[in-house]
């Protein structure tokens, strides 16, 4: 029997999506989507949905602002059904524009957050959301999801040698620490330093005696560029340490970022699927599922 929830799931997350309505037992719509010549999107729900809790699904990877109208429309539409529509939002991009870094600067994040509530969404669910402080720009309730346990899951099953867990920066230490937690072993994080207006990282101290001659495996949010992930395998394997694995909750790999980060010494990169590909081997249906309920 099914249950009173409908999910919608835009074009970027239609698996995710499906899977997600297989374990809220709930009817599954399909968004169709056009793109005219000049870039605008047409969308279209192939179904009606029942006037119960409806749930669309669309992460905003790039490209990004056509993935956060998608996502925008497909809300507006499901409200014209139901009065308790949940934005999913697995990979929420903008959310590291929290805050006014440089003064002048737009926090896009706000924009975005006051778009899900004018368009009708009642509650938003995002994943392994950048900062915390991003949620709170959201003025219905928000809640963000970790997937660290499914990505610790997936490790677990690797027969790696005196693991370490690694963060690429003192940003991520409560990533790392929860990831070591779970993963039964012991963290530490670099110091990164990235130049504001270049976007350049560098790298600073470890102590070499804990990594030479350990797998390691470098835990971060997301992979963009690369250009964290590159700095510290190449710093890492100068203090001599054994395999690299890098995990992300959500891997955007822009550009030739996969190519450059193999080539630093990562022998495998682990993401989910909140950004479908290659690396997005690991699961967070149940996890997003469980939120929903
Ligand atoms: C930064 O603080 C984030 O946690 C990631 O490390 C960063 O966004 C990754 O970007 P990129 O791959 O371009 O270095």
């Amino acid at each position: 029997m099914l249950s009173n929830f409908t999910v919608i799931g835009g074009k970027a997350s239609e698996d995710l999506a499906r899977k997600i309505a297989i374990r809220l037992k709930g009817r599954y719509v399909k968004s169709e989507l056009r793109v005219f010549p000049d870039g605008e999107s047409k969308i279209t729900i192939s179904g009606k949905p029942k006037n119960g809790k409806i749930v669309v699904v669309q992460s905003t990877y790039p490209p990004v602002d056509s993935n956060l109208i998608q996502a925008l429309s497909l809300v507006s539409k499901a409200r014209k059904y139901s009065s308790q529509v949940y934005a999913v939002i697995p990979y929420l991009g903008y959310a590291r524009q929290d805050k006014e870094f440089l003064p002048g600067e737009v926090i896009t994040m706000s924009v975005v957050a006051n778009m899900f509530k004018a368009t009708g969404a009642t509650k938003v669910i995002v994943v392994d959301i950048h900062s915390k402080m991003a949620l709170n720009h959201f003025k219905i309730p928000a809640k963000n999801v970790s997937a660290i346990s499914e990505l610790v899951k997936y490790f677990k099953k690797l027969k790696l040698k005196n693991p370490l867990v690694v963060s690429p920066d003192l940003g991520g230490i409560t990533r790392a620490r929860e990831f070591a937690k779970l993963f039964g072993t012991k963290f530490i994080a670099l110091r990164k330093q990235r130049n504001k207006k270049t976007g350049n990282v560098i790298i600073k101290s470890v102590n070499q005696k804990q990594v030479k001659g350990r797998d390691l495996i470098l835990v971060d949010d997301m992979i963009s560029t690369g250009g964290s992930i590159v700095k510290a395998a190449e710093f890492l394997k100068k203090q001599k340490c054994r395999n690299i694995y890098a995990a992300c909750t959500h891997a955007l790999l822009i550009g030739d970022a996969e190519k450059r980060i193999r080539k630093a010494g990562v022998s495998k990169i682990v993401s989910t699927n909140t950004i479908p590909g290659k690396t997005g081997v690991v699961d967070v249906s149940a996890v997003i599922s469980k939120a929903i309920v």
